[in-house]
């Protein structure tokens, strides 16, 4: 490698003929410049010096700051390899990110298409936009069931794989449709990560994500980022990060970039101990409703396999009643009772404890982290005999 400024030419995470790990840890670095860091450190700033016309590329830090640059074509590269056209955003969380897509693309009299069994605060934000007069409809994740309500739409939102029930939808198809009418689609690519699945290669005209999942992974940074290939609109969701200031620390970014580096490493690791998982709990009696897109029994598997090149660390199922769920959660030794996934710590909860989403009371999501397969499924195993009745 060289030592002096310059290198030997592109970044060298940019390289489309390299494999995902060698894609990941090289993602977003800068040429090697001699006696300076590989990955260069957070940059504090408010505002930056700035005599005479004020222009970029770093003039005020709600605006620009070079941390985010680093991440931002950081993920770009993942999301979008060797496209010239893409552009990432991040921003402060996932909810920063969508709100920025969907309160940039829509005015009044718009109708926007929602999942109803995507992410909980969906429900939130389709309130939000109904009171700014948007029309929104909604449609289930699987089944295609998208393509009734697409009429005179000018944005399809998909959640594909759906968080919790870890639906999926055909990603190709329902572009295709949305195009032929008219209207953008905008994918959720955080339970898929970029090293799952590529949005704008299915077609999407956005892929956006919440960092603070599997991206990250380490359930200690809040983050969203927002990809697109359509310069006009993502000149609005850039004016819209500038309007709300939902903007990410470079503390914040700058951890999610050292975290990409073993991006490929934990999801991986991750993604093949939640098979075992699955397969696992499929042999169990009290286990009913499981899902994993990877098992190739799972409603999803087939249109998973199309699109996904990776299936994702959650597995969500349900146990007979809600005392059981309880009782099981308390049994388990690695596994933490808490929200969030894609954590290198497994963490599970019940999910109708929020009361958002429509899943039975034994219904239990569980994101499976970096420990060693064996000791989770036995873990998982005891829990379930120690909670029996
Ligand atoms: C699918 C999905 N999208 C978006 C979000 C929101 O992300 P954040 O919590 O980073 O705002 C979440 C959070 O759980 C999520 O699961």
């Amino acid at each position: 490698m060289n030592d002096s400024a310059g290198g030997d030419g592109g970044a060298p995470g940019a390289d489309t003929s390299a494999g995902d790990g060698t894609r990941a840890v090289r993602a977003g670095l800068p040429e090697p410049v001699k006696h300076e860091p590989t990955l260069p450190g957070p940059v504090f700033a408010a505002h930056f010096h700035l005599p005479g016309d004020p222009t970029g590329p770093y003039t005020y830090g709600r605006d620009e700051n070079p941390t985010w640059t680093h991440l931002e074509r950081a993920i770009g590269e993942l999301e979008a390899p060797g496209r010239d056209d893409a552009e990432t955003l991040v921003f402060a969380s996932g909810m920063a990110a969508i709100s920025a897509v969907l309160f940039s693309q829509l005015r009044a009299g718009d109708v926007a298409v929602l999942p109803d069994d995507g992410y909980q605060a969906l429900p939130l934000l389709r309130a939000q936009l109904e009171t700014y007069g948007i029309e929104v409809r909604t449609a289930p994740t699987g089944g295609d069931a998208q393509l009734a309500v697409l009429d005179g739409a000018r944005l399809l939102w998909i959640e594909t794989p759906s968080n919790p029930g870890l639906d999926v939808c055909d990603v190709r198809r329902l572009v295709e449709a949305a195009h032929a009418r008219g209207a953008l689609v905008a994918v959720d690519n955080t339970l898929a990560t970029p090293l799952g699945q590529r949005p704008l290669e299915l077609g999407a005209d956005f892929s956006v994500a919440s960092g603070t999942k599997q991206l990250t992974g380490h359930g200690d940074v809040l983050l969203g980022y927002v990809t697109g290939r359509d310069a006009e609109a993502m000149a609005a969701v850039r004016r819209w990060r500038k309007i709300a200031g939902a903007i990410p620390g470079p503390m914040e970014a700058w951890l999610a970039h050292r975290s990409i580096s073993t991006l490929q490493l934990r999801v991986d690791r991750q993604n093949a101990t939640a098979l075992k998982v699955a397969e696992a709990l499929r042999e169990r009696p009290e286990v009913t409703g499981l899902r994993y897109p990877g098992l190739r029994d799972d409603p999803s598997h087939e249109v998973a396999s199309r699109q996904m090149r990776r299936y994702g660390c959650v597995v969500s199922f349900t146990l007979p009643s809600r005392a059981r769920a309880d009782r099981f959660l308390d049994a388990l030794r690695l596994v933490d009772d808490a929200t969030s996934f894609g954590g290198v710590r497994s963490t599970a909860e019940r999910r109708g404890r929020w009361g958002g989403d429509a899943v039975p009371e034994g219904f239990i999501r569980l994101s499976v982290g970096a420990e060693d397969p064996e000791d989770l499924v036995a873990d998982l195993l005891r829990a379930l005999e120690r909670s029996a009745d």
